[in-house]
């Protein structure tokens, strides 16, 4: 048991009746965002994330400025991979870039799982926001990147459009590959309990390139890590979202890994995700970011249509369905919360 366990939506993510659909953003915290610039401008995005007391105060930024129902610590799923041993850099308008990345079987055997010791900073983080947010009653989410997305980047070397390095490598060394899966999930399961012990209230696994898969390399490739992430991390007693980036092929898949919450984009309707999912399974989503960009009218409109789409019945958690982009009008965020937190209008 859990003071947060009354929250909407610790319930919302239990299938627990709500008075009103909780609400969270993907990538809340960032670029959109006054606050967050004024931070960067003196820090960079890995000094921020490495240095605890910077971290907290990003994590905070988007619930004092829009009172999310949810925080999610600001961190990078790529993280667990330099640990492993392949240095990191983010570099502005490129993205992340290894600058040593997995080419062949033989880095796979000299490579080890990384100890949960190794990403202290991110338990650090956790503990010192889990504190300041106690002001605020917020639930504190903490997330891993899922093995397959997190060993995409690690044989790319960085983001990539076709992944041929990566394919090409799982379909010459397939049992390499597997190798290299195994030795990532217990990377990132020691690094998810640990996140739990220093005070997060759910877990969330990006699955953000799986989507690339053909059903069968899915479920050979990429499934099986997840559902035995998701089983070791029934002990914690936290919620467990899975989110997956174009995942409409792959439903049936999806629904049997085993998560409490699975997340979908805006290419799958919420009754498709409610119909296929096992009873008891909250669905998170789905408002496209980039109606955002577009006029509020529409923005309201769209996020009233997903309301009531959902309808009453419990177990719906509102989001993006996928995250924030950077050039996001400010009062548009406004404007949705309002429709789905039901608050007055300020301005009359
Ligand atoms: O949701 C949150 O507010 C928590 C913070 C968070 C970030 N990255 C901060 C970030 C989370 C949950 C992530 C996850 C992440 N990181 C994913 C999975 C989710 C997804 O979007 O599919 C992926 C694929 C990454 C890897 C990554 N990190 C990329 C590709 C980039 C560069 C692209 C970009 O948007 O600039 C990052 C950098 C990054 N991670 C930024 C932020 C706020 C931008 C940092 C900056 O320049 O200030």
């Amino acid at each position: 048991m859990s003071s947060f366990d009354n929250t909407l939506f610790i319930k919302a993510c239990r299938c627990q009746e709500t008075e009103r659909t909780p609400v969270w953003f993907m990538r809340q915290a960032g670029r959109y965002m006054k606050e967050y610039h004024e931070v960067r401008a003196k820090a960079s995005f890995t000094e921020i994330c490495k240095t605890p007391e910077l971290a907290c105060e990003v994590t905070l930024q988007p619930i004092k400025r829009f009172g999310y129902d949810a925080s999610i610590i600001f961190s990078d799923i790529l993280f667990p991979c330099e640990a492993m041993g392949l240095p990191l850099e983010f570099y502005d308008g490129r993205g992340p870039v290894f600058s040593k990345r997995v080419e062949t079987p033989a880095d796979v055997t000299a490579m080890s799982p990384a100890p949960a010791s190794d990403l202290d900073f991110v338990y650090r983080a956790i503990s010192m926001t889990r504190k300041a947010l106690d002001e605020f009653g917020t639930p504190l989410i903490g997330f891993a990147g899922a093995p397959f997305t997190l060993v995409s980047y690690m044989i790319e070397g960085g983001t990539s459009k076709q992944f041929a390095k990566l394919k090409s490598f799982m379909y010459n060394h397939p049992d390499s590959f597997k190798e290299l899966m195994d030795k990532m999930t217990t990377t990132v399961t020691a690094y998810l309990i640990e996140q739990v012990n220093a005070g997060v209230q759910a877990l969330q696994l990006f699955d953000s390139w799986a989507g690339t898969l053909s059903i069968e390399d899915y479920e050979e490739f990429a499934l099986p890590w997840v559902k035995r992430i998701i089983a070791d991390l029934d002990k914690t007693g936290v919620p467990r979202i899975y989110f997956m980036l174009n995942h409409g092929a792959y439903l049936d898949q999806i629904a049997t890994c085993g998560a409490d919450v699975i997340g979908v984009d805006w290419r799958t309707s919420l009754t498709t995700a409610r119909e296929v999912f096992p009873e008891g399974t909250a669905v998170m989503g789905n408002l496209e970011p980039l109606v955002l960009y577009g006029p509020r009218e529409n923005a309201i409109k769209r996020t009233q249509m997903i309301l009531d789409e959902w309808g009453s019945k419990p177990g719906h958690v509102f989001n993006l369905g996928h995250g924030i982009l950077p050039e996001t009008p400010n009062d548009n965020v406004d404007a949705v919360l309002q429709v789905i937190q039901r608050k007055a209008a300020s301005n009359g």
